[in-house]
């Protein structure tokens, strides 16, 4: 059977030898799957959101897990940018490793702040902008909520670098479309979507939240048939590459993400089931090809509607 071509580039120098990578925040900075796998044959590895300094996340108990899926109240727990320069990033260029480093930030000059330190790095192909954060300045109100406030940002971070800026999509915007729209505009180079749904869970015996940050973002294969629908959407709406996130577990759910329009897909909870799963994913996808005989830039929006 001939092998189906798996490149993909995604713009602005960011082209991966085939569409599977990690989600942020479920994969860490890519240490403990390398004991499993070798992380280089991934697309690429999207580490944990990166701040400006050190955060220690939100209070215990932050994960539980729901029907087909969890919640997690991890917060923005992280080493913070220069810890990640000289202790984390070393590594995942050492195992051959294409990184995409996942930016956040509670003010739009922190963001800046982490977006230029990291763009003198060699071997950093991409940054990813979580916009789910709140912003000091605005009263807390999440960057990715208002898309005045997202493309305000995108528009100063596109000053502030040359790195290919893939910008991560908040599902609780409510118009998700309008807001890929919003960023594109800014001059995103990609947008990756979807970040968690805002949930809870409550211990009735208690009756208080089972989470300690009270609500959590919910991910796992629940969200999936959200998460397409989320995908399709922006695919319509805007030109740049689409990246489909949310309870992907095999290569026949990347798959589906790729005939509603995204380019390329990255694996999250799947792997805290099994660390193998984004390889998993990668695999299933390459036969799923293979069999139908397409490349990955060929199923991209592949979805037939109207009557069969
Ligand atoms: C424990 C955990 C931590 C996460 N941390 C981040 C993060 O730091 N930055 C970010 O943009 N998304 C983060 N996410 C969201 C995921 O990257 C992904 O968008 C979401 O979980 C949906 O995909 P999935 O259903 O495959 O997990 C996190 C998700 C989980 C479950």
């Amino acid at each position: 059977m001939k092998k189906m071509d798996l490149t993909v580039d995604l713009g602005r120098g960011l082209v991966l030898p085939n569409p599977v990578m990690t989600a942020s925040g479920t994969f860490g900075y890519g240490e403990e799957a390398s004991d499993y796998f070798n992380i280089s044959r991934l697309g690429a590895v999207v580490v944990k959101g990166i701040s400006r300094e050190p955060r220690e996340g939100n209070p215990p108990p932050r994960v539980v897990e729901t029907p087909s899926g969890m919640l997690n109240s991890i917060g923005l727990q992280n080493v913070g940018v220069e810890a990640f320069l000289a202790r984390k990033l070393p590594f995942l260029l050492e195992a051959g490793a294409r990184v995409v480093v996942n930016v956040l930030g509670s003010t739009v000059e922190e963001y800046v702040q982490v977006c230029r330190r990291l763009s003198g790095c060699e071997g950093i192909l991409a940054l990813e902008i979580n916009i789910s954060c709140p912003n000091v300045k605005e009263g807390g109100v999440q960057f990715g909520m208002r898309q005045d406030l997202a493309a305000g940002l995108v528009g100063v971070l596109r000053e502030a670098t040359d790195l290919h800026l893939m910008v991560k999509l908040s599902p609780n915007c409510g118009d998700i479309a309008g807001m890929a729209l919003a960023v594109e505009s800014a001059g995103a180079d990609s947008v990756s979507l979807i970040n968690t749904i805002t949930g809870m869970e409550i211990d009735v015996r208690t009756r208080r939240p089972v989470l300690g940050g009270v609500v959590g973002g919910l991910s796992g294969p629940a969200v999936r048939p959200v998460a397409l629908r989320m995908v399709h959407e922006v695919y319509r709406a805007v030109r740049i590459p689409v990246v489909g996130i949310g309870g992907i577990v095999e290569g026949l759910h990347a798959a589906q993400f790729m005939i509603a329009g995204a380019s390329a897909v990255q694996v999250g909870t799947a792997t805290f089931g099994d660390p193998m799963a984004p390889l998993k994913v990668l695999d299933g996808l390459c036969e799923f090809l293979d069999k139908e005989g397409v490349s990955a830039g060929e199923i991209t929006g592949s979805l037939r509607t109207g009557t069969p």
